[in-house]
């Protein structure tokens, strides 16, 4: 299931906004100074935009961004300090200079990160800042839609299992994980009401994200498109519906769950 880059980037204010919310509760001086990281890791870092930001930061650090899509990694920023790897989650452990970890958006694609957790929290070196964002969306009405229609129609045979369950927990789930681990921790949430522009906005959000899935599913098993056409159309009228057009666009409310910890 490929990622697209470019479809990503629409709406990148939007998508933006609570990475630099989550780096901002990490309380390390920017710049090069002692108490500067020594290495930054971006866990799921997508193209890499973000990435860059927190190498800007921590000019001294090795930053580097870590990410299973070779299309999202392929338009990656080049600079020094900056590196990318081509690898998965689940696969990854901490290293002893990793300073902070930051995962923005990335975990709730690793349903295993629950169970992860606790061991890249212990691994950590001491001191060490861990943060992370998820979005928290799954009961919103455009995931609900997405999954009833999914489960309703010519394509449902297609489509059964293709949809993940909800894979987050809340924010004090995340909590409990950071504390029994060890770390000073908090977590909250936040629902930003997005205004979005244009025809069909939730629609072309969700494109870029959690439609992939059913998009892939229905594109293989009908090259010829009509099925996908049919899925969206009908998916399109309902989002329409309960995400109406306004005056000054639409507002797409979406929740977003953040833990962020410090190992003493
Ligand atoms: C919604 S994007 C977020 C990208 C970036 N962190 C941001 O905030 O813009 C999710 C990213 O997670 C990556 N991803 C999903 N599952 C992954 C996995 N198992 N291992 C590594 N990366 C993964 C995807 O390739 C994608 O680039």
């Amino acid at each position: 299931m490929r990622w697209d880059p470019s479809r990503y980037a629409a709406f990148a204010d939007d998508r933006a906004r609570p990475f630099h919310d989550l780096v901002a509760q990490i309380a390390v001086p920017a710049g090069a100074g002692p108490e500067a990281p020594r290495r930054v890791v971006d866990l799921g870092c997508g193209p890499g935009t973000l990435t860059a930001t927190l190498a800007a930061r921590w000019p001294s650090a090795s930053v580097v961004g870590i990410d299973s899509s070779a299309e999202m990694l392929a338009s990656a920023p080049a600079q020094d300090g900056l590196a990318f790897e081509l690898g998965t989650i689940e696969h990854w452990t901490p290293g002893p200079t990793d300073d902070v970890v930051v995962t923005n958006a990335a975990l709730q694609w690793v349903p295993s990160h629950v169970s992860l957790l606790p061991g890249w929290l212990d691994a950590l070196p001491s001191g060490a800042w861990f943060a992370m964002q998820v979005p928290g969306n799954f009961g919103s009405p455009s995931h609900a839609l997405m999954r009833s229609i999914a489960a309703d129609g010519p394509w449902a045979d297609v489509l059964d299992g293709v949809l993940r369950t909800d894979p987050v927990l809340d924010p004090a789930g995340y909590l409990g994980i950071m504390l029994d681990a060890g770390l000073e921790a908090r977590a909250w949430e936040t629902t930003y009401a997005q205004l979005l522009p244009g025809s069909d906005p939730v629609l072309e959000w969700v494109r870029g994200t959690g439609l992939r899935p059913v998009l892939a599913a229905l594109d293989t098993a009908d090259p010829s498109g009509d099925l996908t056409a049919a899925y969206t159309e009908r998916y399109a009228a309902a989002l329409r519906a309960a995400y109406p057009a306004g005056t000054h666009g639409t507002v797409y409310p979406f929740r977003r769950v953040f833990a962020v910890g410090r190992k003493p």
